[in-house]
C-alpha cells in the first residue's frame, strides 16, 4: 500500500519487493514491478519534454521580445534623421516653386511623395512595436463618430475621384462614443485606401456608421478584387498581403494588423467579409460606445 500511495504521488523510488514462487502474490508483484518501471520512464520521458518546450517557449518569448525591440530601434533609427531631411525639403519646395526652377519640381516632388511613405512607414513600425510591448496608450475623450466617418471619406474624396471611383457616407446625424479619436480614424484611413488600391475604376466604395445598443459599427465595403474567405483571417497578421508581389501595391502589410490592434485596444472587433475573388469586400469593426480600457496588450 505504501508503495502505491508513492507512485500516486509520482514518487517511483521504492520497488515493491519480488515475492518468489509461482503464485498469484508473486505473478502480482512482477507486473506491478514492471507497471512502475514503465511508469517511471514514462514520467521521465514526459518531463524531459516538458523541460525542452518551456525552454523552447523561452527562447520563443526572448526572440519575440527582440524582434519588438528591433522594429522599435529600426523605426526610431529610420525616423531621426526623417526630421531634418523634411525641414530642408520644405525649403527646396519653396525654392523651386518660383519661376526658373520648373525642371527640378518633379525631381523635388518625388522625393516629396518618397519621404511621405517612409513616414508612413516609420509611423506604422512604431504602432506595431507599441502594440507588441502593450505600451500602445489611447487617449479616449467624447467624440462624435459620424463626424470622424465622414470627415474621413471627405480626405479620400480627391484619391477616390482620381481612381475613377465613387465614394460615399451614410450614418446617423450623430453618434456619440468615448474613444481615441485619432486613432479611430487611422483604422478608417486604413479602410479607406485598402478599398481604393483594390477595387478597379468605375467601381463603387461605400463607408457605413450604424449602432446596436451600446455598440457602434464602421463598415467600409467596396465591389473590388475581393478575397477568398480562406485568406481572410490572415490579412489581420503582419506582413500580409494577397497580392502578386509582382504587380505588388504601395504598403508594407501592417495597416489591418495595426488596425486590429488599434480595435481591441478599445475592446471591440474587427472582421472582413468576401464572397471570394471579384466580388468585392467589406472590411468593419465594432466597438463600445464607452470603451472599455483594460490593460494594454500585445495582439494575440
Ligand atoms: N478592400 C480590400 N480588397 C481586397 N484586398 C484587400 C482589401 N483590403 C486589404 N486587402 C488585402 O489585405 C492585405 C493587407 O492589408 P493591409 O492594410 O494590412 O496592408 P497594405 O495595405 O498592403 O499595406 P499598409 O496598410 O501597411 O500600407 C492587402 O495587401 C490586400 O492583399
Ligand atoms: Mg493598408
Amino acid at each position: 500500500m505504501r508503495v502505491m500511495a508513492r507512485v500516486a504521488g509520482r514518487d517511483f523510488s521504492e520497488k515493491p519487493a519480488i515475492v518468489e514462487g509461482e503464485d498469484a502474490l508473486a505473478q502480482f508483484t512482477i507486473g506491478f514491478r514492471f507497471m512502475i518501471e514503465d511508469l517511471e520512464r514514462a514520467h521521465f520521458e514526459l518531463e524531459r519534454e516538458r523541460e525542452e518546450l518551456k525552454a523552447a517557449n523561452d527562447r520563443l518569448q526572448a526572440l519575440d521580445r527582440a524582434k519588438t525591440h528591433l522594429i522599435n530601434s529600426a523605426a526610431h533609427e529610420l525616423g531621426t534623421p526623417l526630421t531634418p531631411i523634411k525641414v530642408q525639403l520644405h525649403m527646396l519646395k519653396e525654392r523651386v516653386s518660383q519661376p526658373g526652377f520648373e525642371t527640378l519640381r518633379p525631381g523635388v516632388e518625388m522625393v516629396d511623395r518618397n519621404i511621405g511613405r517612409l513616414e508612413v512607414l516609420v509611423r506604422d513600425m512604431l504602432d506595431v512595436a507599441r502594440l507588441e510591448s502593450g505600451k500602445l496608450e489611447l487617449q479616449c475623450e467624447r467624440a462624435d463618430l459620424a463626424v470622424l466617418g465622414r470627415d474621413a471619406v471627405q480626405t479620400f474624396d480627391a484619391l477616390a475621384s482620381q481612381a475613377g471611383l465613387s465614394l460615399s457616407f451614410e450614418g446617423p446625424r450623430e453618434l456619440w462614443a468615448t474613444v481615441d479619436g485619432k486613432r479611430i480614424v487611422q483604422v478608417l484611413f486604413n479602410f479607406l485606401s485598402n478599398a481604393i488600391k483594390f477595387t478597379p475604376k468605375g467601381g463603387r466604395i461605400a463607408m457605413a456608421l450604424s449602432r446596436r445598443a451600446d455598440v457602434a459599427e464602421f463598415a467600409v465595403v467596396d465591389d473590388g478584387v475581393g478575397i477568398e474567405p480562406a485568406d481572410a483571417d490572415r490579412l489581420f497578421q503582419p506582413f500580409s498581403q494577397l497580392q502578386d508581389p509582382v504587380r505588388a501595391r504601395p504598403g508594407a502589410g501592417l495597416g489591418l494588423y495595426i488596425s486590429r490592434g488599434l480595435v481591441e485596444r478599445h475592446g471591440g472587433n474587427i472582421w472582413c467579409r468576401s464572397e471570394g475573388r471579384g466580388q468585392g469586400s467589406t472590411f468593419g469593426f465594432s466597438i463600445p460606445l464607452r470603451a472599455p480600457l483594460g490593460p494594454a496588450s500585445g495582439p494575440a
